[in-house]
């Protein structure tokens, strides 16, 4: 059944100003509308940010335990309706079921954390210089924050921007991707049900060209958080270092798997199976290359080739599916003309490299699970973030050949080894310039408690999610504060 979603502005449920909608259909089956959207403009925009700005000073200083409350009930929900959520989140991205549940965990769990810092959200005393006089810096919230998200993960990721933003005392418009605002919109819900007051959360639904333009070129908004490519948010970091707004990006990845001489076959093979072809390749921690030691590389590829080969294509509802379809008629043929670039650069083609059309499949956008092996490091299959299904395996001599062929690209998300020895691993630890390194384990992952991001073209700004230098470095500015209760001048610096 399809569904018809809304913009929220100050607390209303509203169609676009000029009435018009777009669709969003299920990517396993496009004849199926899983909903309909508002095509907002800059004029729908002007009205959600006039409603974040005059809910924020009110929000911002409601004590920030109330608003960490707040929270919590709507982790509580989002619980409550966990599969149901699942389920849209199956059928509007195209994920397989257990994935599909794991989004929605891991909005979850952001949530819950997020209710936590309603307690916490410190800063620093040092004790001052100066007699009688004391010193401490405090979080204070930016403003109002747009913030634009993907599609890969359509809750998720919307709960990674939103729960800290909100538990910092900021106010919000939000825009999330055109593929999958039916699930934004059931995550704006929850929130909103849960207690938000009007104008304190804002989704406005429609383009990046508009609607995103419009957010981000908006002098009422302080702050900007875009997660999606390298194209746009470079675009975006332009402009906001201009008006001098606060800005932060995710972008690509190019994210390796070192498998070494020593590892063990089967666990390495089953973190590539999982890295390269869950989500079907549609996250920014896909890994998307696969580096092999030359004494195993022949009985690894061999044995990665074999299960590859068994995995089932079909509906992210059919529990017997391993990997759903990709998202769109543009990723689809962007990735098949990514298997056309490897072919003609000389890479060896050992499985996939077609759509794949068999059955109830050919009515949606899927793809094989496609190995390439004899990459070299500098083609392009090798250097460019493809977001499919389509693995590149390159063989190396050494560890330090490894490490810098990991290092040779112009991303760092996630970085993963496979080795039983303990020296190797320290070394790749130390070595892998990435924001997230895992040590017999694949690369796609990681846990909200933690910060989430890379180095290099993967990001600009604070990281997201959890813990130290994460997202509430992002939706916080600090403020310093010295009071002298002396009752007479002192001097920093000069008087002892
Ligand atoms: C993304 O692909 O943008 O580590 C996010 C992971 C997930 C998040 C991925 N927890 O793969």
């Amino acid at each position: 059944m399809s569904q018809n979603a809304k913009n929220l502005i100050d607390g209303k449920w509203v169609d676009a100003r000029s009435k018009k909608t777009f669709k969003s259909v299920n990517p396993a089956d496009t004849g199926e509308v899983v909903g309909v959207a508002p095509q907002s403009g800059a004029e729908d925009v002007e009205k959600a940010v006039a409603a974040a700005r005059s809910a924020f000073r009110e929000w911002a200083l409601t004590p920030a335990p109330r608003r960490g409350e707040i929270l919590f009930r709507a982790a509580e929900s989002l619980s409550r309706q966990k599969s149901e959520l699942g389920e849209l989140v199956a059928r509007e991205m195209g994920k397989v079921m257990p994935e599909a549940l794991g989004d929605v965990q891991e909005a979850i769990d952001m949530t819950y954390h997020m209710a936590g810092e309603g307690r916490r959200l410190s800063g620093e005393t040092v004790p001052s210089e100066l007699p009688d006089k004391d010193a401490k810096s405090v979080r204070v919230p930016i403003g109002v924050v747009a913030q634009i998200t993907p599609w890969n993960f359509p809750v998720a990721i919307p709960s990674w921007k939103i729960t800290p933003a909100l538990v910092c005392g900021n106010t919000i418009v939000f825009k999330p991707s055109s593929e999958t605002p039916i699930c934004a919109t059931r995550f704006v819900e929850i929130l909103h049900e849960a207690g938000l007051a009007p104008g304190v959360l804002n989704l406005v639904h429609g383009a990046g060209a508009t609607v995103g333009k419009a957010m981000v070129g908006h002098p009422q908004v302080n702050a900007v958080s875009f997660t999606g490519s390298n194209p746009v948010g470079e675009k975006l970091a332009g402009i906001c270092g201009s008006l001098h707004k606060q800005f932060t990006m995710e972008t690509g990845g190019k994210n390796p798997i070192l498998v070494m001489e020593d590892a063990d076959l089967e666990l390495a093979v089953e973190g590539c199976i999982w890295g390269g072809f869950g989500t079907t390749g549609q996250r920014c921690t896909a890994a998307s290359r696969v580096i092999v030691h030359e004494a195993i590389f022949g009985p690894f590829v061999a044995a990665f080739v074999e299960r590859a080969k068994r995995l089932r294509l079909g509906s992210p509802l059919d529990e017997k599916v391993d990997v759903g379809p990709v998202i769109s008629e543009s990723q689809f043929n962007k990735i098949l003309n990514y298997i056309e670039i490897g072919k003609r650069e000389g890479a060896k083609l050992l499985l996939g490299g077609k759509s794949f059309t068999k059955g109830a499949c050919s009515k949606g956008h899927f793809i094989e699970p496609t190995i390439f092996s004899e990459v070299k490091p500098k083609m392009r299959v090798a250097q460019e973030e493809i977001f499919g299904p389509v693995v590149s395996i390159l063989r190396v001599r050494s560890l330090g050949e490894a490490i810098d062929v990991a290092n040779d690209t112009l991303f760092g998300l996630s970085a993963a080894i496979y080795t039983q020895d303990v020296n190797t691993s320290a070394v790749a630890e130390r070595d892998l310039d990435t924001g997230i390194v895992y040590i017999n384990a694949s690369t796609i992952g990681a846990e909200i408690q933690l910060p989430f991001g890379g180095t290099k073209r993967t990001g600009l700004g604070p990281r997201e999610a959890g813990g130290r230098g994460g997202a509430l470095e992002l939706y916080t500015k600090w403020k310093v504060i010295y009071r002298d209760f002396s009752g007479k001048l002192q001097r920093a610096q000069i008087d002892k």
